[in-house]
């Protein structure tokens, strides 16, 4: 184990999760990264339990005392370890499926502190959620008022609601990921709020809890979210006129994560404080709560990828490329937002020569790459962290290509637990049906499954 005090401190991580020995190779707490590479190969995504722990623990220092919910958004991080901290440090859980809340709770969480939010919530989602007795539905439009009520009904269970608003801002966020312009899909637009208030105010298995939105994700600033809070102020304030007196003001999650050394996190310490001035400031109900969703901002930091190098090879134009085990179906984000993650060796290779490379994936598109224009020192066989893929990282794995999830991994310390049962191609093709069609197959499925199983994991050094 390195001694913790002994180490460069590290650009990315707020805290000591990830930090460089006084040799610059690479831990998570007290775990070599290169020691999780040779047990759980790679690619492997290693999560942080102090990293994830810090986050929650500074947005609820940064409410103290005001009333307060946090509401984990289960879609940055969804695996039922990372839940399970989740659930333990007392968060709610912000879901956008029933699935989702499946999840929330058979990891132990609250039903009391699940909201749902989601613009296309099913019959079966919404029973589901009903009869779980969630806290509250973020309803995105009158059409799904009507099914909720109707679900109501047939279940004769109460449901409780909020209108999630369209504000109409731009939170000057990447279109990719920005949800509170006019023209997105989310939330009900601003000249329908007061009239779906009204009529849900009238339905008998309709009890009005609050109001609720959510700007984009990846916001640098606490300025956009002050707008919403007006536009919300406004609505709270114009219906408890109207007798429809809200309990909760549920502004979204979104708060931004450093990528790049360069960038400058909103930090809860920054958002939430100037979030609670501007809600007592503006809104007429005394001690409305506050509830957020925050997803990339608890998880983003706490983890990262590994992958190890397969290949170097020259394409035209002089431009060098690093084929490493990772891929768009490990970690999406650069092939479909092109967004930036920090990449770079677990270990200095002095060996290496430094050089201009395009790290890609083995995945048959073009867009499969995790990072372009990378100056790195490396060699095949060499280890590498993709930084900050704590968030709609492994959420958003796929299977493309026939290639397996990839395994994750939690350290606490110098304990380290795996979050999942390694999964290979074989597990794959297991639930797929045969229509029986080949008569005289090429070779029997048992041979070909146990040629596969016997070449898995074999190394050439
Ligand atoms: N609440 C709602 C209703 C949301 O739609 C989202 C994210 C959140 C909360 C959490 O936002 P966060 O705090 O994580 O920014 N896949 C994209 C991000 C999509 C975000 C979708 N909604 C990415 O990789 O950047």
């Amino acid at each position: 184990m390195a001694d913790r005090n002994l180490t460069r401190p590290d650009e990315l991580s707020q805290g000591l999760s990830f930090y460089r020995s006084p040799e610059g190779e690479l831990f998570c707490e007290d775990i070599p990264l290169r020691d999780l590479a040779r047990r759980f190969g790679t690619p492997l995504y290693v999560y942080s339990r102090a990293g994830i722990a810090e986050r929650l623990e500074a947005y609820e220092k940064a409410f103290g005392e005001e009333p307060h919910q946090v509401c984990y958004a289960v879609k940055a991080a969804s695996t039922r370890g990372i839940l399970e901290l989740v659930a333990r440090q007392g968060a709610g859980f912000d879901c956008v499926s029933g699935g989702e809340i499946l999840r929330a709770l058979e990891a132990g969480g609250d039903p009391k502190k699940v909201v749902f939010s989601g613009v296309g919530k099913s019959v079966a989602d919404i029973a589901f959620a009903l009869r779980a007795g969630i806290k509250c539905f973020n309803i995105e439009s009158p059409a799904e008022l009507d099914r909720i009520h109707a679900v109501t009904e047939r279940l004769g269970i109460e449901a409780h609601v909020s209108v999630r608003v369209n504000p109409n801002i731009d939170a000057h966020v990447d279109a990719h990921v920005a949800t509170g312009l006019g023209d997105s899909k989310f939330g009900v637009k601003l000249t329908e709020v007061i009239p779906l208030y009204e009529k849900a105010a009238k339905l008998p298995m309709i009890r009005i809890e609050g109001i609720s939105c959510h700007i984009g994700s990846q916001v640098e600033s606490a300025e956009p979210y002050l707008r919403m809070v007006t536009v919300l102020a406004g609505f709270v304030n114009e219906l408890a006129r109207r007798g429809i007196v809200l309990h909760h003001i549920d502004l979204g999650g979104g708060a931004g994560v450093a990528y790049h050394p360069d960038e400058k996190p909103l930090e809860p310490s920054e958002l939430i404080p100037a979030l609670i001035k501007a809600v007592r400031r503006e809104v007429s109900v005394p001690d409305i709560e506050i509830f957020v969703e925050p997803g990339r901002s608890v998880i983003a930091q706490a983890a990262v990828l590994l992958t190890t190098v397969q290949y170097l090879k020259s394409g035209l134009f002089e431009r060098q490329f690093a084929i490493v085990d990772a891929s768009m179906t490990e970690l999406v984000r650069p092939a479909i937002y092109g967004s930036y993650h920090l990449i770079e060796p677990v270990v200095p290779n002095p060996k290496a020569q430094r050089q201009i490379l395009n790290i890609v994936g083995p995945v048959c598109e073009s867009t499969d790459f995790l990072g372009n224009d990378r100056n790195l020192a490396i060699e095949a066989g060499d280890l590498l962290a993709i930084r900050t893929a704590g968030a709609y990282g492994m959420a958003m794995a796929s299977t493309y290509n026939s290639r397996p999830l990839p395994m994750e991994v939690l350290v606490d310390g110098s304990r380290v637990i795996p979050l999942r049962r390694p999964q290979t191609a074989l597990d794959l093709t297991r639930d797929e049906e045969t229509l029986g069609l080949v008569k005289n197959p090429g070779m029997s499925e048992e041979a070909v499954r146990s040629l596969f199983a016997q070449s898995l994991g074999m190394s050439i050094e």
